[in-house]
């Protein structure tokens, strides 16, 4: 089931962050996705269990997605991609047209998500993670 995060998911959400992300986001900053209302988080729920999540922030009609993940023994069934189309749907009704994300070069199970889900390179740092890890920025028109 997709759906919107609750105050009761963010320790899940937390542990999901500990096991896919080398630099995961902390309890206050994921708590801080389900209270403000310019920040949305969804999950995906499966077997009683917080399979995935995507959270995001918005500006006026610009949203940026902070992370996305999905825990390893759930990929490839298309979780990931239903988060995006929820997240999109979502950040519609808040007035967004365009949605920005920053993914590492070497990410290329990420990138290949992205891409298939339409978003564009518009940009890339070099070497922004480090020798040989450029950032790829890429964005959505949603409007
Ligand atoms: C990237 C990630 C979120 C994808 O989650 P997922 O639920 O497995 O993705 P989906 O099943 O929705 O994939 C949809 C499509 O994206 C592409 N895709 C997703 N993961 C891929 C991979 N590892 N390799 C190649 N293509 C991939 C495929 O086209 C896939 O469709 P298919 O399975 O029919 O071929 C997941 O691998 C993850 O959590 N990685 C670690 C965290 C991370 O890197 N997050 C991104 C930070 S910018």
């Amino acid at each position: 089931m997709i759906r919107t995060a609750r105050e009761e998911d963010v320790d899940n959400i937390v542990e999901l962050e500990a096991e896919c992300m080398p630099h995961p986001w902390v309890t206050d900053d994921i708590r801080s996705l389900v209270t403000d209302d310019k920040k949305y988080a969804i999950v995906a729920e499966e077997d009683g269990l917080i399979a995935g999540y995507v959270g995001a922030s918005f500006v006026l009609d610009e949203a940026e997605i902070g992370n996305i993940c999905v825990s390893s023994s759930y990929r490839r069934r298309g979780f990931a991609s239903a988060l995006l189309t929820e997240l999109e749907k979502e950040l519609k009704s808040s007035g967004v047209t365009v949605i920005f994300l920053e993914v590492e070069s070497t990410n290329t199970g990420a990138i290949a998500l992205y891409e298939r889900e339409g978003f564009v390179m518009y940009n890339e740092r070099k070497d922004y993670y480090g020798q040989g890890k450029d950032a790829l920025l890429y964005r959505k028109e949603i409007s």
